[in-house]
């Protein structure tokens, strides 16, 4: 056993922080983004667990990037070659694998599966991807509108597109949360819309700092005056391709094109968490033009999972 745990904190949605520790997470990666060498030993000695059920390059990148970074080390484990949640349970798997590891990262399909690892484990847990989440994206995403318009206040993000989507949960966490206006543009159908109880979450929090979350199925209407234009893939990692011509038929009104960046605010950005089909949910002028900062952002994911990395492992004390 590696001691007594005293605290622990998983990182499984934005909805369980508070604004004040997001805002002391962004403050801490800005700081360690900044300061590199200061930070090249701030986790020798601790190793990174990483968990994939999916395919992945900026997770995958960045996590095992970021630990060589800050001094520490990660394992891959491509969970293909592994019996989690065939002969192993996720309780189970968390358990043990604590017994060797500091943190442990996971990309998974179920977000109760992520959420069943992290009730086994003694470690902190982060979500590096469910179909329900993705906080990391959100977070150096946030980071990246700060860095680019200088705040987050009085920002307005747009969502247009797939929105049953972890990506779209985790804006809506985050921006209502952080104190951005956020508005989504989807087909009015179940299968394309926000989870109902997230834009329940956002409504509520949002009512907090009096700003405003809004879900239309009029890309326009979404668009209108918003600072941020983002959008993801119409398939993602956990979509058959066999709904992929329905798919495409039902959300080809939300791609992100020329006209309706037109539709922002005229300082707007473009954003995407990569990765991106050029011609489906977004055209290659817009994704490879001057409003686009996709790239920044993909860097940040570095950065803002290096701060957080720091921030989690600190707060996880051992009695010695
Ligand atoms: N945005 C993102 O999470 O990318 P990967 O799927 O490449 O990790
Ligand atoms: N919604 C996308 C995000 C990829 C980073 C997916 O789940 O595949």
């Amino acid at each position: 056993m590696r001691g007594i745990i005293m605290a622990i904190r998983h990182f499984l949605t934005l909805r369980d922080y508070s604004r004040k520790e997001l805002e002391d997470m962004l403050r801490l990666a800005s700081v360690v983004k900044k300061n590199q060498k200061k930070y090249g030993k701030a986790l020798s000695g601790k190793t990174l667990l990483m968990m994939f059920a999916k395919p992945s390059l900026r997770t995958r990148l960045s996590f095992e990037e970021g630990m060589i970074e800050l001094g520490g080390h990660a394992i891959h484990y491509d969970l293909s070659t592994s019996p989690f949640g065939k002969k192993e349970s996720p309780e189970d798997t968390g358990r043990i694998a604590s017994l060797y590891v500091d943190c442990i990262m996971a990309r998974l399909f179920e977000h109760s599966d992520i959420e069943r690892l992290a009730s086994g484990s003694t470690v902190p847990v982060i979500n590096g991807l469910t179909n329900f989440s993705h906080p990391c994206q959100v977070m150096a995403d946030l980071m990246t509108i700060k860095e680019h318009f200088g705040t987050l206040k009085g920002i307005k993000v747009a969502y247009v597109g797939d929105s049953n989507n972890n990506v779209t949960h985790s804006l809506l966490f985050g921006c209502s949360i952080m104190g951005l206006d956020i508005s989504i543009g989807c087909p009015g159908k179940k299968d394309f819309m926000p989870n109902p109880d997230v834009v329940a979450s956002a409504k509520r929090q949002a009512a907090k700092n009096k700003t405003a979350v809004i879900v239309t199925d009029d890309a326009s209407e979404a668009v209108r005056g918003a600072h941020v234009v983002y959008t993801d893939s119409w398939m993602s990692y956990h979509i058959p391709d066999s709904e992929k011509a329905e798919r495409l038929r039902a959300l080809q009104p939300y791609q992100v094109n020329t006209a309706l960046m037109k539709k922002a605010n005229k300082n707007a950005v473009f954003m995407h968490c990569l990765p991106a089909e050029r011609g489906m949910e977004v055209t290659a002028d817009v994704i490879d033009g001057k409003q686009s900062i996709v790239v920044h952002q993909a860097e940040n994911r570095l950065h803002f999972q290096k701060g957080l990395l720091v921030w989690l492992l600190d707060k996880y004390k051992e009695k010695k």
